[in-house]
């Protein structure tokens, strides 16, 4: 089988974005354009991958700096055959090169190995995905002959009046046998309206060369739509987000409102599990079978086994046990892990905290840096003292404790098995099994107090 090679153009200055950042490293869907396109390319099995980029080239390269591409530096940008031609030290003779885009992430990696199957069952010079579509404003057209024969690429600004009523325009996305592309870069020149070296103007000299040239039309023109600015970038993001939830949604994940439901790529979500309005799902998270999650969840790197409930909730970095209730309003910070069937409820923070199965902390409480049993009762106001203004240190409570409301558990200090806590105490010192621990002042009544 012949490598598959790509190249990938990123040198272009993206001034419609107006922004600082260069317009590659936008974000569609919480990743980089670029890192996209490469994820595609990489999906695809290629070889070598070479970026071009030009404009903030240095911040462009140093974002790409652990993924496994070479860069090649188009200093000006004189046109997409130019750029390509920055990266001629990549493309072999006897291997297969795809030109991509740093601004198209889109593109799929099962149209990308249709086109690279048509390619060379063809044994075509060049493929060319195109498309047919309403308006082909601004796009390169695909001029064929009266037997449908491709003949050449004319972009917009160069083409006649007869030329412009074409309805087939060229995605930008091709594969070409490297030997074939070599050649043409060397005769291509600027010599139209914009003035620039046209990579499309390869497949005319290659077919007048004596090798097959031919588009291949796909359905689907939402993969080669390209951003250029931020209104085109909000487009890319519902694209994106659309395909996402619709996988999810075949896969037996009911989404109420998909519009409102933001899933990252790497997101695993199981069977019957529903997700209400409102959701971010980030990173790494796995989410089990059966929950119900939402409305308003943001989920981090979170992993959720089966049947959880969560609602209205921000969670990063911990785990979350089958059966448990989450929220409304819980805070569940990074390194904890919550068991199986506790309840977390309203307005309770837990950070680098272990709890163990059927603990109830259920209103208003802050364990943080703690190792919490079993079937432990957490009253209304329960703080974990962790700091003192210097270190953290941790609390222990065992199993079966049960811990009145508004209580201070001052670090480091342990709750023994099946002990208690009375309401309002600070606790200091360890509390011994079983035992009842009070640490406050006696209520005193004052009789006739007013009179006074
Ligand atoms: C290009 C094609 C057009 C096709 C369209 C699809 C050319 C001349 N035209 O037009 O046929 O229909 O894509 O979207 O190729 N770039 C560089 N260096 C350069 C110039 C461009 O890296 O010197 C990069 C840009 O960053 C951009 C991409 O190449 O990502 C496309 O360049 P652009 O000039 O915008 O071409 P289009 O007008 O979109
Ligand atoms: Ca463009």
């Amino acid at each position: 089988m012949k490598n598959i090679n790509v190249v990938i153009l990123a040198a272009g200055e993206g001034t419609r974005m107006k922004s600082k950042m260069p317009k590659v490293l936008h974000e569609v869907m919480g990743k980089p354009m670029i890192k996209r396109v490469i994820d595609t390319a990489c999906e695809l099995g290629a070889q070598n991958i070479c970026v071009v980029t030009g404009h903030k080239s240095n911040e462009v390269q140093e974002a790409l700096k652990n993924e496994n591409v070479t860069f090649a530096v188009q200093e000006k940008q004189l046109g997409t055959g130019h750029a390509v031609m920055q990266a001629e030290k990549y493309i072999n003779d006897d291997e297969d090169v795809l030109i991509l885009y740093g601004d198209t992430p889109l593109i799929k990696a099962e149209t990308l190995q249709k086109l690279i199957d048509y390619h060379r069952s063809e044994d075509n010079g060049v493929s060319i995905i195109s498309a047919v579509v309403d308006n082909s404003e601004g796009y390169g057209h695909i001029i064929r002959d009266k037997s449908g024969n491709f003949v050449k690429n004319v972009e917009y600004k160069d083409a006649t009046e007869e030329e412009k009523l074409v309805k087939e325009i060229n995605s930008g996305i091709y594969c070409f046998k490297g030997s074939s592309l070599k050649k043409a870069l060397k005769l291509i020149t600027n010599d139209n309206v914009q003035g620039e070296y046209y990579l499309p103007d390869a497949l005319e000299i290659i077919l007048k060369n004596g090798e097959k040239v031919n588009a291949l039309s796909i359905g689907d023109v939402t993969e080669f739509f390209g951003v250029n600015n931020r209104i085109q970038l909000a487009e890319a993001n519902k694209i994106m987000q659309k395909r996402i939830n619709e996988k999810h949604m075949l896969n037996g994940v009911t989404i109420i409102s998909p519009e409102d439901t933001y899933i990252s790529d790497d997101v695993e979500i199981g069977c019957d599990t529903i997700i209400y309005p409102g959701c971010v799902f980030e990173g790494k998270t796995v989410i089990g079978e059966d929950c119900k999650v939402g409305p308003d969840v943001r989920l981090t790197d979170m992993k959720l086994s089966d049947n959880v409930t969560i609602q209205y909730t921000v969670a990063m970095e911990s785990e979350v046990g089958s059966g448990t209730k989450v929220g409304p309003y819980a805070y569940i910070r990074p390194n904890s892990k919550i068991g199986e069937n506790i309840k977390i409820g309203d307005f309770v923070e837990v950070k680098n905290s272990v709890i163990g199965n059927g603990t109830k902390v259920s209103h208003l409480t802050y364990i943080g840096d703690s190792d919490v049993g079993e079937r432990i009762n957490f009253g209304c106001g329960t703080v974990t003292v962790n700091y003192d203004g210097h270190k953290k240190f941790r609390t222990t409570i065992e199993d079966d404790v049960f811990i009145g409301c508004n209580a201070n558990l001052v670090a480091p200090v342990t709750l023994k098995k099946g002990s208690y806590v009375a309401a309002g105490s600070t606790i200091t010192k360890d509390v011994p099994e079983k035992a009842l621990a009070v640490a406050r002042n006696r209520q005193q009544n004052i009789e006739g107090w007013t009179k006074k």
